[in-house]
């Protein structure tokens, strides 16, 4: 297990500028809250939308300092370079729901993967010596050709979300060899907190099994239950994604646990948490969200993380349940 020693890192960072994308999604907070532990000065960005969204970063109002911007817009990514002049960029944003990918795979493509193209030339343009973190998904691997999968397997997208974080993979791995700029990117496994999208199945399931317990629903309305993820707990991984920009040489890395887990698994944890051991008459088919293309099963090999920067991951599948749970049972008993 990786020893950090706080105050040290603290102060190493104390003048470290850190921009992050996605500021309010699920990793970008966490992230923040990382990076403020270790001294650094961070910015956010975050796209214009008509209702504040800041669900995840109320805490951090006066922490961060948040600017706008889109990854549709070149100029804008350009702007935010020179308004915060950063150290290093975590490009976490994304339109990053697999499912949704398919009803608008054009707009996917725009953000998740030429976005980072946007990224990258804002840099080139800005400052060279940025050092870039993007976000990488275990979801290029699709079909897995190899399991579990490492950094040298093949990857088989199986949706536009995936083909579009293939292309935001190897364009960062080619401004890297082209421009020798420090920029890698962290292929992480499927990774979930309180903080998750209500979208997600993970917290889908969390949210409906509080809701049950505490007598609001009857049920839960899911998709395939037979898909099985490797999933971790975010707040491990945004360590991850710190270290990586952290280390001599820029290079791409698999975060993950190394277990997989079927959704069925995840309502078994889920509802004897809560004291319900018969959960199926909870659970509703619903064919609107079955996948065009499905990905069975993910299953990574941490090894090189392991090895190389000490890092593993320190929750494990029944405890990242039992947490998302107890917290939407929280949320919920105090409305
Ligand atoms: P998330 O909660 O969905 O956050 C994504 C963020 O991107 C949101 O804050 C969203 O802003 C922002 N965004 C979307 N479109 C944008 C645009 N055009 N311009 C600027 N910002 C935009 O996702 P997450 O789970 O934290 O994941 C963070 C990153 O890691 C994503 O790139 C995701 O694809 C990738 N990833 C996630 C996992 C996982 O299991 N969580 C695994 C591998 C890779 P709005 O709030 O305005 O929509
Ligand atoms: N969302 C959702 N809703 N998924 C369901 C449902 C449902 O009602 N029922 C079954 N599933 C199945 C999906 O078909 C999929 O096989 C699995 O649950 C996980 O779905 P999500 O939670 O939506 O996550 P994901 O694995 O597709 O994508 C997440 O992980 C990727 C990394 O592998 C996202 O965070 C991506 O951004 C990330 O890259």
């Amino acid at each position: 297990m990786h020893q950090i020693n706080f105050m040290n890192t603290k102060i190493l960072n104390m003048n470290k500028i850190a921009f992050i994308t996605g500021i309010n999604g699920m990793d970008g907070s966490h992230l923040a809250d990382l990076l403020l532990t270790r001294g650094y000065k961070v910015y956010g960005m975050e796209r214009r939308s008509s209702n504040a969204n800041d669900v995840n970063t109320k805490h951090l109002k006066d922490k961060i300092t948040i600017l706008n911007g889109d990854m549709t817009d070149q100029n804008s990514l350009l702007r935010c370079l020179k308004e915060c002049n950063p150290d290093e960029v975590y490009n976490l944003a994304a339109q990053s729901f697999v499912g949704e990918s398919w009803n608008t795979p054009e707009h996917t493509s725009e953000v998740t993967g030429l976005g980072v193209l946007r990224m990258l030339e804002a840099i080139r343009e800005y400052n060279p010596k940025i050092k870039f973190y993007q976000a990488s998904s275990s979801e290029m691997f699709g079909r897995m050709v190899e399991n579990p999968a490492k950094e040298t397997t093949p990857f088989y997208p199986r949706s536009p979300y995936g083909v579009s974080k293939l292309y935001g993979h190897w364009i960062t791995k080619n401004y890297r060899e082209s421009y020798d700029m420090f920029a890698c990117s962290g292929i992480l496994f499927n990774h979930e907190s309180e903080r998750r999208g209500i979208e997600f199945v993970t917290r889908k399931i969390s949210d409906g099994v509080a809701r049950i317990k505490l007598g609001l629903t009857d049920h839960i309305s899911l998709g395939n239950l037979d898909a099985k993820r490797d999933w971790g707990y975010a707040p491990d991984y945004v360590e991850a994604m710190w270290m990586m920009l952290q280390q001599e040489t820029p290079e791409d890395y698999v975060i993950a646990t190394g277990e997989t887990h079927s959704i069925r698994d995840f309502l078994t944890e889920a509802f004897n948490h809560v004291g319900i051991a018969d959960w199926e008459p909870y659970i509703k088919q619903d064919p609107r969200f079955m996948r065009p293309a499905e990905v069975d099963v993910l299953r990574g090999d941490y090894t090189k993380a392991k090895e190389e920067m000490e890092w593993v991951p320190q929750t494990n599948f029944s405890e990242l349940v039992k947490k998302m749970v107890d917290n939407d049972l929280k949320l919920l008993s105090n409305v």
